[in-house]
């Protein structure tokens, strides 16, 4: 099958890759020129383990090609997938304009039979929203052309992305067409050979699995994070209680890790969009609106611990050690890393950072703060001269740090690690004051 994919950020590029390697022709589009280029050349500007391979053989095999000429791609397409960014406006809602004038270029160059598919994260009624556009802009050009709108949320992890969409758990399908479906059903036979489950409904339902799906996840977040604060008051261990209660098969342990707060491009960004989109029509999406404030809070509770455990932050440099969002991505859209190093320094303290890739994001995220952050080369260098380590994102390298390395580097030795990812180091409770995460501490060391 010929497919346009518009738009090459994480969802369109790894989508347009699969069904690459699917065996379907793809086109995929970028207004963005730079990246459209490194794209042909086999580059990919992410970084997300599997992709560029992926990439490259499907260019070598003629399956997949860049441009940024939308018109050409749309006219030798049978479906087109819309894979552009919602990002949040200032009132917390979705802002549609980049899908709206993409279905404004389909209105206004689409010749024959097309399936439009919404593969962006969209409020409810954007696929009729989309619908009403493509046909305005027919009748401006009087031409009568038909075309079906399906919606397909995108439910892959960042760093997982590959995977999650050679395997994922389910493909949702939101349709108001047999015709449409039975493409759908085409174009995803390699998933149904694999007995992967479908769900087949109506597009507006379809629109909010997404977002239901999201927001339940960061409520669960949201939840554990809660008992991980009350755990540490009252001398529980919260991985124990992950544990147990994940054992329990309604519960399932998936999603149930205490840590700084989740972040990324999808849960801060989509719990915000579901509150407004309640808000729009009358219903107060209280339980939702308690995990956002959670999660805040989560942050400003970890500096606090910090603060007191430390006895003050005035003159202290503190070493971290992981600023994305979660490993294997260099995506710090929301890290708590970002809100943790800032509370950090408007409490007095100095910082070294390190992480494996969100270097750069960091630094440019972190602007107006970075005359107080000096970003290290390495794990090793964060510990110069530092008062504490504080560990935010679980990067696999940092669980066999040479412990002794670090301590012999600092002033003092606090280590708070957010992640407890040391749980089972015994030698790092003799070497620092170490705070593990949603348990009573027990330093050795005072
Ligand atoms: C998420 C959804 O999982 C995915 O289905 C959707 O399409 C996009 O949003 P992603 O943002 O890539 O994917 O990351 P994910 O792995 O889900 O983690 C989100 C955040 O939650 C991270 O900050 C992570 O550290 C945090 N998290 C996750 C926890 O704090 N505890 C957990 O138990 C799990």
């Amino acid at each position: 099958m010929n497919i346009a994919v518009i738009g090459t950020g994480y969802v369109g590029l790894v989508q347009g890759v699969i069904m690459a390697d699917f065996n379907h022709n793809v086109t995929c589009v970028d207004i963005d020129i730079d990246k459209i280029k490194s794209l042909q050349r086999g580059e990919v500007p992410i970084y997300e383990p599997g992709l560029e391979e992926l990439l490259k053989k499907n260019i070598l095999r003629k399956k997949i090609s860049f441009t940024s000429n939308i018109k050409s791609a749309i006219k030798n397409s049978e479906i087109i997938f819309i894979a552009v960014g919602t990002p949040p406006a200032m009132d917390g809602s979705a802002d549609l304009q980049y899908v709206l004038n993409v279905a404004r270029e389909i209105g206004k160059n689409i010749e024959n039979y097309k399936v439009i598919v919404n593969k962006s994260t969209v409020p409810i009624g954007t696929g009729k929203l989309v619908k009403d556009t493509i046909e305005h802009e027919l009748k401006k050009r009087n031409s009568p052309v038909e075309f079906n709108i399906v919606s397909n949320p995108e439910f892959l992890r960042e760093g997982k992305a590959v995977e999650d969409c050679l395997n994922p758990d389910r493909v949702v399908i939101g349709y108001n067409s047999i015709k449409a479906l039975n493409i759908m059903k085409e174009l995803y036979t390699k998933l149904e050979e694999k007995n992967i489950p479908f769900v087949f409904t109506n597009i507006e339902t379809s629109e909010m699995i997404k977002y239901a799906s999201n927001a339940f996840l960061a409520v669960k977040i949201s939840f554990i994070n809660e008992i991980s604060l009350l755990a540490e008051k009252v001398g529980a261990n919260t991985d124990d209680i992950s544990l147990a209660m994940g054992m329990d098969n309604r519960i399932s342990p998936k999603f149930l890790k205490c840590g700084p707060g989740y972040g990324g491009s999808c849960f801060p960004k989509d719990t915000k969009a579901l509150v407004k989109i309640g808000d729009n029509v009358g219903e107060e999406m209280s339980v939702v609106k308690a995990a956002i404030y959670a999660n805040e809070k989560q942050k400003f509770k970890i500096v606090e611990k910090i603060k007191k455990e430390m006895n003050g932050l005035n003159g202290k440099t503190i070493g971290i050690l992981g600023l994305s969002f979660k490993p294997d991505t260099d995506d710090v859209r929301d890290a708590p890393s970002i809100d943790i190093i800032k509370h950090l320094i408007n409490n007095g303290a100095k910082i070294n950072a390190y992480c494996p890739k969100g270097m750069k994001e960091a630094k440019w995220r972190l602007r107006n703060f970075n005359n107080k952050i000096l970003y290290c080369e390495n794990e090793y260098e964060v510990s110069n001269k530092a008062d504490s380590i504080v560990l935010i994102t679980e990067w696999s390298q940092f669980e066999n740090l040479d412990l002794n390395k670090i301590k012999k580097n600092m002033r003092d030795n606090f280590y708070f690690d957010l992640r407890n990812i040391h749980n089972k180091n015994t030698e790092i409770k003799k070497t620092f004051k170490y705070f593990p995460f949603g348990k009573k501490n027990h330093p050795i060391i005072s």
